[in-house]
This record gives C-alpha cells, sequence and structure tokens, in this order.
C-alpha cells in the first residue's frame, strides 16, 4: 500500500516532470558553416561563415528553451562550436570542446541539443578548434526573461548586439602554424566591432529613447575597454547576473566577457563614435562604430574619444564596483539574493596558477606546470568506455608546484556536486582570462600579491556577482589572483 502510494507519487512526479519539459518550446537552426571572403581590414581574408554570414547569425531564446542547432561542416578540417557561458547541466557532451565532444568531421554534420536552464543574458557562441576563431564563426546568444519574471529596468527600444575584439590579417591556418611551431602570436592587425572596422558598422537610435547593447569581447589576445562619445552607460547585466546599475563612461571587457548597458540617446541629434581600443598594450589599437541618431544630419568628426590605456588600477577598481542587484530577479521570479552564496561550505581549495615555459623548444602554455596535450581518443569517449591510458585523474596537482613544465594529458577529478573555492593565480606579465564552460561561478574576490588563506578574510560574500569569465591582471614584477 505504501509502496503503490510511493509508486503513485513518482509517476505522478515523472508525469508533472515531462510536463513541464514539454512546456519549454524548441528552436531549431540549421548552421552551415562554409569558407567566404571576407575583407574586415581592407584585406581579402579567408573567413569562416554560417549561412554566408560572418559575424554568424544570432541566437535568440528564452530562459529554457530547447535549442537544436544542425551544424553542417562544409570545411576541410574537423570543426565544433562551444556556447561561451551556457550551462550545461550534466550535458557537458553537448559543450563543443576537445575533450567533451567529438569534432565534427569535414563534409558531416552533427546536432546539438541544448537547453538554456535557468538562465537570462548575454553570450556568445565561438569555433573552440583549429584556431578558427581567427576566422569568425562566432555569434551572439540573447536569452530573454520569460514574460512573467520581472526584469530590473523598463523594456529599452531597441537591442542591439556588439560583437568586438582584435583581429589577425593572417589566415588561420597560419596563426596556428605560427602556435604549432612554437612561437607567440604576432601582435594583432587591428580590431572590429561585428566584423568591421573604422566606421563600418552603424548602430541607428531614435532621440530621446533607450537602447540595451550587449557587449562581447570575442577577440584572440586583447582586453578592450568600450565607450560611446558623449554618452553614459548604465550597467544592467554581466553574463547572466543583473547587476547594481551604476553608470560609466568606459567598460574595460576582457577575452571573453559579455556585458549590457542601457544608452539613452539623449544628446543633440547628430553622429557619435562608439570606441574600441586596447588595454594593457602597447601600442593601442583603436577602431570605431557610429551611433546615428535617426534624425540626424552631422557625421562623426575630430578623433575619438579617449579611453584608458595601461592603468591597472582603474580597471580592478572597475571589476569590485560591478555587483549583483540582491533585491532584482534573475531566470527566476525570486530575487538573486535570496540564494545566499556566502554561506556554502566549500569543501576543497584548488589553486590553478598559470605560466608560459617552454618545452622541447617551443612556446607552451602551462597551468600548475602541466601544458595540456589533446589524445587521439576524445576524453568523454574514453571515460565512458573506460579506454585505459588515454588520460590520468589527478596528473595535475590542484595547486601550483613551481616545478618545470611538462606535457601531459591531464584531467583533474572533482566529486559530483561539491562547492569548490578556486583561486587562480596569474604569474604571467599579460592579463589572463579564465573561461569555466558550462558553469558559472561567483567571483568573490581579486588582488595584486599572492594568495593566502588569510585572503578570505577579504572576499565579498554577499553581492559579487555570478559570471563565467573573469580576467586576472598584473602588475609587472609581482603575480595576482
Ligand atoms: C545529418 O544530416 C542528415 C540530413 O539532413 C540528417 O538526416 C541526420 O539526422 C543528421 N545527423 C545529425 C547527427 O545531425
Ligand atoms: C535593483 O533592482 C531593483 C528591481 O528589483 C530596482 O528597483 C533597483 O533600482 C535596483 N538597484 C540598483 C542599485 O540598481
Ligand atoms: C556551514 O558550516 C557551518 C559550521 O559547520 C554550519 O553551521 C552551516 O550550516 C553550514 N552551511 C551550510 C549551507 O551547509
Amino acid at each position: 500500500m505504501g509502496d503503490n502510494r510511493f509508486l503513485c507519487s513518482l509517476l505522478l512526479f515523472l508525469f508533472l516532470l515531462s510536463c513541464v519539459n514539454a512546456e519549454d518550446p524548441y528552436r531549431f537552426f540549421t548552421w552551415k558553416v562554409t569558407y567566404g571572403d571576407i575583407y574586415p581590414l581592407g584585406v581579402k581574408q579567408r573567413g569562416i561563415l554560417i549561412n554566408g554570414q560572418f559575424p554568424g547569425p544570432q541566437i535568440d531564446c528564452v530562459t529554457n528553451d530547447n535549442l537544436i542547432v544542425s551544424v553542417y561542416n562544409y570545411l576541410d578540417e574537423p570543426f565544433l562550436i562551444s556556447w561561451n557561458g551556457i550551462q550545461q547541466r550534466r550535458n557537458s557532451w553537448q559543450d563543443g570542446v576537445y575533450g567533451t565532444n567529438c569534432p565534427i568531421p569535414p563534409g558531416k554534420n552533427f546536432t546539438y541539443v541544448l537547453q538554456v536552464k535557468d538562465q537570462i543574458g548575454s553570450f556568445f557562441y565561438f569555433p573552440s578548434l583549429g584556431f578558427h576563431k581567427a576566422a569568425g564563426g562566432f555569434g551572439g546568444i540573447k536569452i530573454n526573461s520569460r514574460p512573467m519574471i520581472p526584469v530590473p529596468f523598463p523594456p529599452p527600444a531597441g537591442d542591439f548586439t556588439v560583437l568586438a575584439g582584435d583581429w589577425f590579417k593572417n589566415d588561420h591556418a597560419a596563426l596556428r602554424a605560427i602556435l604549432d611551431g612554437g612561437h607567440n602570436l604576432p601582435f594583432p592587425d587591428g580590431l572590429l566591432i561585428n566584423g568591421r572596422a573604422w566606421n563600418g558598422y552603424t548602430f541607428t537610435v531614435d532621440q530621446g529613447k533607450t537602447y540595451r547593447f550587449r557587449i562581447s569581447n570575442v577577440g584572440l589576445t586583447t582586453s578592450i575597454n568600450f565607450r560611446i562619445a558623449g554618452h553614459k552607460m548604465k550597467l544592467v547585466e554581466v553574463e547572466g547576473s543583473h547587476t547594481l546599475q551604476n553608470t560609466y563612461s568606459s567598460l574595460d571587457i576582457h577575452l571573453g566577457q559579455s556585458y549590457s548597458v542601457l544608452v539613452t540617446a539623449d544628446q543633440p541629434a547628430q553622429d557619435y563614435y562608439i570606441a574600441v581600443s586596447t588595454r594593457f598594450t602597447s601600442p593601442v589599437l583603436t577602431t570605431t562604430a557610429i551611433l546615428h541618431y535617426s534624425n540626424s544630419y552631422v557625421r562623426v568628426s575630430g578623433p575619438p574619444p579617449g579611453g584608458p590605456t595601461i592603468q591597472i588600477d582603474w580597471s580592478l577598481n572597475q571589476a569590485r564596483s560591478i555587483r549583483w542587484n540582491l533585491t532584482a530577479s534573475g531566470p527566476r521570479p525570486n530575487p538573486q539574493g535570496s540564494y545566499h552564496y556566502g554561506l556554502i561550505n566549500t569543501s576543497r581549495t584548488i589553486r590553478l596558477a598559470n605560466n608560459a615555459p617552454v618545452i622541447n623548444g617551443k612556446q607552451r602554455y602551462a597551468v600548475n606546470s602541466v601544458s595540456f596535450v589533446p589524445a587521439d581518443t576524445p576524453l568523454k569517449v574514453a571515460d565512458y568506455y573506460k579506454i585505459p591510458g588515454v588520460f590520468y585523474l589527478g596528473s595535475i596537482p590542484d595547486h601550483p608546484t613551481g616545478g618545470g613544465g611538462y606535457l601531459q594529458t591531464s584531467v583533474m577529478p572533482a566529486d559530483f556536486r561539491t562547492y569548490v573555492e578556486i583561486v587562480f593565480e596569474n604569474w604571467e606579465d599579460t592579463v589572463q582570462s579564465w573561461h569555466i564552460d558550462g558553469y558559472s561561478f561567483f567571483v568573490v574576490g581579486m588582488d595584486g600579491g599572492s594568495w593566502s588563506p588569510a585572503s578570505r578574510n577579504g572576499y565579498n560574500l554577499r553581492d559579487t556577482v555570478a559570471r563565467c569569465t573573469t580576467q586576472f591582471e598584473s602588475y609587472s614584477e609581482h603575480p595576482c589572483w
């Protein structure tokens, strides 16, 4: 009797569960990936196009939507797309990175099945293999809130995606060959905004209205600063977290990061520069797009607005000013702050330090002295079929050892559902971005110097944002965390 009741309620539960799943809409995409000529910096290049487009088509969806993306690879190389910031809940084999997803062979197709479960916000996708990102293949992802969930600002009059980043005139295969030859990448040749250089892209606005700009750094090597001449930006969202709505005149956006700002067209009717420039580089690269008032007859003139170039404290202070709005709703109707992340007890601390050793005469990059080498068998396949000798659990230490760099197909074990404190340590003199693929995390602190357990006293355990990518600035002589 008791058992039956249990069974009934279990069935009911399963029934409800399937109802809930069935209610989440499906969106289907068919993407043909080809090479095509593009001229972003005025010279002809072999671009990677999706359905003939560079950048690729945008994915517009709503919290909990199922995304079915059929990708046909017409390149002559294996291809994969990664969904930057999409949380792959127990779904890591759809993640589109080496190791979790088999590459799509040339001439073949693969259908990604994803759900943007409990997510809102601005993200992007990009090709993850073979330096393809240097040729395009990226595009925006926009996850809107469900109609019943309050959004902490009035609906904007328009919603623009800004995919910005550094760009090389070299073919992606040539760049790859430089890296494979054991050398560093050259300095980028320029910056692009939505695939265009100087004044190549125009955002048209109506005077008096407010617009949302979703800005992502889709580049390969440099942090960027984003600003709009004569206009302030109100930050409202960072990688799926609604933020305190601070006002900025320019924003640093590090590799792989995404920000949403509101901009009100409250200035005299004319055209204004939208400027993007590189951070912490010499020389500084800049490019511009146009903010065009629909009633404007005045073109842009003069130099674009200047921005910060090498100021690290400025950047750290700005990063620390980005905080969660605890009373605003996220993907669910309850406020973001009702999830008290500061009360969670972590059961493990992992420290990851990056460095750049030369191994066997080649420039490599390493984490805790281990420079990853891909195996012939994809790691997930080896794991599923229990094929020995492909990778070794624990072959990367979970703290820096200071030892010499070595090559390894390294995998770090972790227990399902445990809470982990991860400390990233940057021992290089360049800014590093860390992205945890398929997850988001709370950025509780960052500072110059070495991390120690005492650093925990300075953690923000109340209102930092949950995000998928964070940066580690670096003072040239000191490490930072
Ligand atoms: C590949 O494309 C064919 C033809 O459109 C389709 O029948 C098949 O299901 C696709 N395979 C995958 C894995 O998506
Ligand atoms: C936080 O969000 C609420 C909406 O829930 C909004 O009224 C409030 O202005 C926001 N606070 C800040 C400081 O942005
Ligand atoms: C964390 O640990 C403390 C002390 O052991 C305990 O009181 C608290 O309930 C724990 N918090 C959670 C969320 O488990």
